[in-house]
């Protein structure tokens, strides 16, 4: 399977609301996610995509066929330190999943975006903790364990790593 990660340009700004609707669906099980009376959940930061520096929004395809999405921001650094690259958003489509495509497109962006970073998950997206864990430790190649952090009721599981050019 032919794994891509490509650069989302704004004329796919509807896509990528489409798909973010799937996302919502699935969070909904897991997050208090409200579905709109129009029946979507809606995603308001998706204009900043496009608009606001250090955000990026890039479409997984395989074989040429849209498979997913990731959403990368800079976090602003504190004084004279490195920024730091946040996995704001990840997913695969569900026809996909469990064919290592998710491990592939992850790999593909960090090795693109060399120095420090964070991915933060729910405890209860039990699957994705799973995900992460191996996604970063095959990449850095070493063992890797979150730290947590309660935030708004919920336990977040905050994984941090370094992607060395
Ligand atoms: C989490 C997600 C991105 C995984 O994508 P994927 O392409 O299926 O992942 P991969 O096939 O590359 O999985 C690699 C490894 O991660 C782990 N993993 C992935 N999905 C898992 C699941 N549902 N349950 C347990 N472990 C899982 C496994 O170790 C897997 O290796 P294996 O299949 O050899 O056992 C996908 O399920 C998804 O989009 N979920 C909904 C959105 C989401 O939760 N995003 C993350 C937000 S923090």
């Amino acid at each position: 399977m032919h794994v891509e990660v490509i650069a989302a340009a704004p004329d796919r700004k509807s896509t990528l609301a489409n798909m973010l609707e799937l996302y919502g669906h699935d969070f909904s099980e897991f997050l208090d996610l409200e579905i709109g009376l129009d029946g979507r959940f809606g995603y308001v930061d998706l204009p900043l995509y496009w608009t606001e520096p250090g955000r990026h929004p890039f479409l997984i395809h395989v074989n040429g066929k849209l498979a997913g999405f990731v959403f990368v921001k800079e976090e602003s650094a504190a004084s004279g330190q490195q920024p730091l690259w946040d996995m704001a958003e990840f997913f695969v489509v569900r026809a996909y999943r469990r064919r290592g495509i998710g491990i592939q497109a992850a790999h593909e962006v960090w090795r693109r975006f060399p120095g420090p970073w964070q991915v933060r998950v729910m405890q209860s997206n039990a699957s994705a903790v799973e995900f992460w864990s191996r996604a970063i430790s095959t990449f850095t190649r070493e063992p890797i364990q979150p730290v947590s952090i309660e935030n708004g009721g919920k336990i977040w599981h905050s994984f941090s790593f370094v992607s060395k050019p």
